[in-house]
């Protein structure tokens, strides 16, 4: 029954996309079980580079199935759009291989123009959101009026629809926002949505009965453990569960299948983060500029969804110790070691200091990490490229005794390492 849970142990951006898209060779299904378009996972293949919102990561691989579940938020404008680019660059999207949960919901423009209205009013508070609707998404769906991807096949959508947008326009309207279109966003979202219904399916009876039958389901989380709305910096999170447990109610799993599952936590050799709230480990400066990249690059520290310069530090390990605890996590994976190439000094995350005490777990957890100052410990860096390397001896040693040391610090081994961003630039250990 070979579950494996592929999550952000950061604030998103890890990398998943190419770990995912590695890991897919061996699986069955590949599905995302949360969020929606404010992701941004990248997958190389040769010459190819695909930027892919909702559609799963794995879906580049012709033997997969892929599964956007119930737990997710589905802009259906942005999903016809990747799809028709993949069918474009040549990958088979048809309602065979790609199936959509009913239960997911659906996001309207109406959605994407609240959450900016929001973001507007929230003034110097701003989340920074990536404007996407993913907030008035699942506030919908909490409050139990949301449109789901069953309701695209019920006779009285479109009185459902026009009753969503004119009551959003009333919340645009109280946020002195301008207001939508009513007649118009049906005409267009219903001539979008359309186009969908041929996939919708019944994921979860598929997926049971595909680990009963002892296929593999590999889940890819979006986000990260960081971002997570209970387990994350909040307020400054996204509005969906993006831990390991998630990925069952996301699919409609049940708990017996998680007992074997490996849960892969995805990490970069250093710290991103997009957007506000609290980073301990921080840089500004000369060396912030080294870690980001110029923005030349697709790999640079550049956001894949609103494409803003992402922040960057040092590795964080205690933050690295609670994602290995909130995740249940069995495998690490280290992406973008290469980046750390060159760099004569680097510097990890050992414990805070709060409040003159020094500690080595959070506080609190991740709700009183402003209050924290890091604590670091030096390793020598290496100079030598290592893009190229694909075995563990052949690493330079000061490379090798930085990933051991991060190993010790989050108790888990590491399974993966990236060192570029083609397919092949990964060390299996
Ligand atoms: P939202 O998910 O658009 O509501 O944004 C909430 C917070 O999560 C903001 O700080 C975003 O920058 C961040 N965020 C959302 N999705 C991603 C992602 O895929 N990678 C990194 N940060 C994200």
């Amino acid at each position: 029954m070979p579950l494996h849970i592929v999550i952000g142990a950061q604030w998103g951006d890890e990398g998943k996309g190419r770990v995912v898209d590695y890991l897919s060779a061996g699986a069955d299904f590949v599905a995302r079980y949360n969020g929606g378009d404010n992701a941004g996972h990248t997958v190389t293949v040769g010459s190819k580079i695909f930027k892919l919102h909702l559609v799963p990561s794995g879906i580049v691989h012709p033997h997969t199935i892929g599964i956007l579940g119930n737990g997710m938020v589905v802009n259906p404008r942005t999903l016809l759009d990747e799809m028709s680019s993949l069918r474009g660059a040549g990958v088979s999207i048809a309602p065979q291989r790609l199936h959509i949960s009913p239960a997911a919901h659906l996001i309207t423009a109406a959605h994407r123009a609240v959450d900016k209205a929001l973001e507007s009013a929230r003034g110097k508070g701003q989340i920074g959101t990536t404007g996407r609707g993913i907030g008035p998404a699942y506030t919908d769906k909490a409050t139990r009026r949301g449109l789901r991807m069953a309701d695209l096949l019920a006779s009285d959508f479109r009185d459902r629809l026009r009753a969503h947008l004119l009551e959003s326009n009333r919340t645009l309207g109280m946020l002195s926002a301008p207001e939508l279109e009513v007649d118009a966003e049906i005409e267009a979202f219903i001539n979008q949505t359309s186009r969908l219904a041929l996939y919708i399916h019944d994921v979860a009876t598929e997926l049971n009965l595909a680990l009963q039958q002892g296929q593999t389901v590999l889940a890819e989380g979006a986000q990260g453990t960081l971002l997570d709305i209970d387990h994350g910096t909040y307020p400054f999170v996204t509005s969906s569960s993006t831990v390991a447990p998630a990925a069952l109610t996301g699919l409609g799993l049940g708990q017996t299948v998680a007992r074997e599952a490996r849960v892969m936590g995805v990490t970069k050799a250093f710290q991103t983060r997009v957007g506000s709230g609290p980073f301990p480990t921080e840089l500004s400066g000369e060396m912030a500029e080294r870690l980001r990249g110029t923005g030349a690059n697709p790999w640079d520290e550049f956001g894949t969804t609103t494409g803003r310069p992402r922040r960057v530090g040092w590795l964080d390990g205690v933050l690295l110790r609670y994602a290995v605890r909130v995740n249940g996590m069995t495998d690490l994976i280290i992406t973008k070691l290469d980046i750390l190439s060159g760099m004569e000094k680097l510097k990890l995350c050992t414990g805070y200091t709060v409040n003159n005490a020094l500690v080595h777990d959070l506080p609190g957890g991740a709700d009183g990490l402003s209050a924290c100052a890091p604590v670091y410990e030096e390793l020598p860096g290496w100079t030598e490229e290592i893009s190229h390397v694909r075995k563990w001896k052949d690493l330079p040693k000061n490379a090798r005794a930085y990933l051991e040391r991060v190993s010790a610090l989050a108790e888990t081994p590491i399974k993966l390492v990236s060192l570029g961003p083609e397919r092949e630039q990964i060390l299996a250990l």
